[in-house]
């Protein structure tokens, strides 16, 4: 980011404290940040330059007592006038209900979510989980026997994914594309989600990882200038007392808490298949498949990542397990989590904006005039068109849906998949799990003290309920289920 000079956040003290429900010491580990200013702005001046016309965002959550998150503050920035190299213009909005003002916060928070939702699609849907599983298919396929025990592991969960993504690159992703209609970047989309991926890190997609990494942020209490700072710790810390290795910072937080259970029952029916076939490490070292498999992985399939560090070197068992655990947990339930609640939860365009098509009206124009005199009509010749509001809908209608035909985690498409007794009952016991935690989230949904699973529409948050049962019930547009693979 130097070429784009002092990005320092702008957001103050003074911004936020009358907000902070009476909290004048700032505890550690109140303050979250939804922080998209790092990844917009190299692309903002140019992406302003076509129908779109947005800011970079960055919105301070407090963590409230009752384990909800409330916005503090809106920051958005824009290119210095004077060139990139000094740094942002940026403005910060604090909430308000009422008049003028209210508009405003609202407008605000429509800009937030217009960077949230490109983000979603682009980047946490279509890069971290459609882009980057597909060098894995094609070193698997490509160095792995169909009778070896890794493609035996790892083929259902990359059922159909080739097809969807050479569909996706006729009719979604191309230049001119669906995608690029219905997402703020425009024509600079897939620029953009193919420079986040140089910050792409395997071992990062892994979910006690991933929740290790994600910005906290917190008030920069000892230095003069009183700006936020963007001190970056995680939605959750090492804690090795905890069943994880982690202590989540939010503790009712849907995803965090469903997902850290499905990640380790994935794991434990991955280490018990891996030390079946490999009862030590020599073995795999010695394993020329194996071995061919993870180098062609590492030096061509994620080839412009060949040279990072963080590599596992594929030489324990230890290395294995984690590794497919990592693709098996990216392919179904990370990817059930970002892709099939766009409908329920991005549906309603008004309240989840993909494209701005004005900038915040100034005092003294005639934007402004409309604004304070008809602020609705104003907010809809602000957000999404209609034309593109109901491309993007059906989208992500399809998207959504579960199809009739879908194996779901701890299934197989035929029984006969191996005659190994041992990794057969293992699999078993992955299935049974997978019920289990199937009862505990339907149990964490009823329970009232947890206001984040069902949210203030009382939509209860099924995502990554397995449905390893395989129920047909659960096709369509039912927001549950996590199928093995990426296949829409
Ligand atoms: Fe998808």
């Amino acid at each position: 980011m130097k070429e784009y000079g002092d990005q320092t956040s702008s957001i103050t003290r003074e911004h936020i404290e009358k907000n902070m429900n009476g909290l004048t010491a700032i505890e550690n580990s109140k303050l979250f940040i939804l922080d998209h200013n790092d990844a917009v702005m190299p692309f903002l001046g140019r992406i302003n330059s076509t129908v779109t016309k947005t800011y970079a965002s960055r919105t301070l959550l407090l963590l409230q007592d009752d384990g909800t998150l409330k916005p503090l503050a809106i920051e958005l920035s824009l290119p210095h006038p004077q060139g990139d190299k000094h740094g942002a213009t940026s403005q910060v909005f604090t909430p308000s209900e009422h008049g003028i003002e209210g508009s405003v916060w609202q407008l605000a928070k429509a800009y937030a979510v217009v960077n949230d939702s490109g983000y979603h699609q682009l980047i946490s849907h279509w890069l971290n989980t459609h882009a980057i599983i597909e060098p894995f298919i094609i070193a698997t396929n490509r160095q792995l026997s169909v009778l070896h025990p890794i493609h035996k592991l790892l083929h259902p969960h990359f059922r159909d994914t080739m097809n969807i993504n050479a569909l996706a690159r006729q009719i979604l992703i191309n230049a001119g594309g669906v995608l690029e209609m219905t997402v703020f970047p425009a024509k600079f989309s897939l620029e953009m989600s193919s420079a986040i991926y140089k910050n792409w890190d395997f071992t990062e997609q892994a979910l006690p990882a991933d929740l290790l990494k994600r910005p906290v942020t917190t008030l920069c209490v000892k230095c003069d200038h009183n700006n936020v700072n963007l001190y970056k710790k995680g939605v959750a810390v090492p804690d090795s007392s905890q069943p994880h290795g982690l202590k989540l910072l939010i503790e009712d937080y849907p995803f965090a808490v469903d997902g850290l259970e499905i990640w380790s029952a994935i794991e434990t029916w991955v280490d018990e298949y891996c030390s079946f076939y490999y009862p030590t490490d020599d073995l795999i070292k010695s394993d020329i498949e194996l071995q061919s498999w993870w180098m062609e992985l590492c030096n061509e399939g994620h080839g412009d990542k060949k040279d990072e560090p963080w590599w596992p070197e594929m030489k324990t068992r230890a290395e294995l397990t984690l590794s497919c655990t990592i693709i098996i947990w990216v392919a179904s339930a990370l990817r059930a989590a970002v892709n099939f609640g766009q409908y329920p939860y991005a549906g309603f365009l008004p309240n989840r904006p993909t494209i701005s098509r004005r900038f915040m009206p100034e005092p003294g124009t005639p934007d402004y005039a409309e604004f304070e005199t008809n602020p609705d009509k104003a907010f809809l010749r602000t957000i999404t068109s209609q034309f593109h509001t109901l491309l993007g809908v059906s989208l992500i209608e399809i998207l959504s849906r579960h199809g009739s035909d879908e194996v779901y985690l701890g299934q197989r498409e035929t029984p006969e998949w191996t005659s190994d007794v041992q990794p057969l009952n293992a699999f078993r016991r992955f299935g049974t799990k997978l019920e289990e935690i199937e009862k505990r989230i339907i149990g964490r949904n009823r329970d009232k003290r947890l206001k984040n699973r069902a949210g203030p529409v009382k939509v209860p948050y099924t995502l990554l309920y397995p449905n390893a049962s395989g129920h047909s019930s659960a096709s369509g547009l039912t927001g549950t289920g996590i199928p093995n693979s990426v296949s829409i």
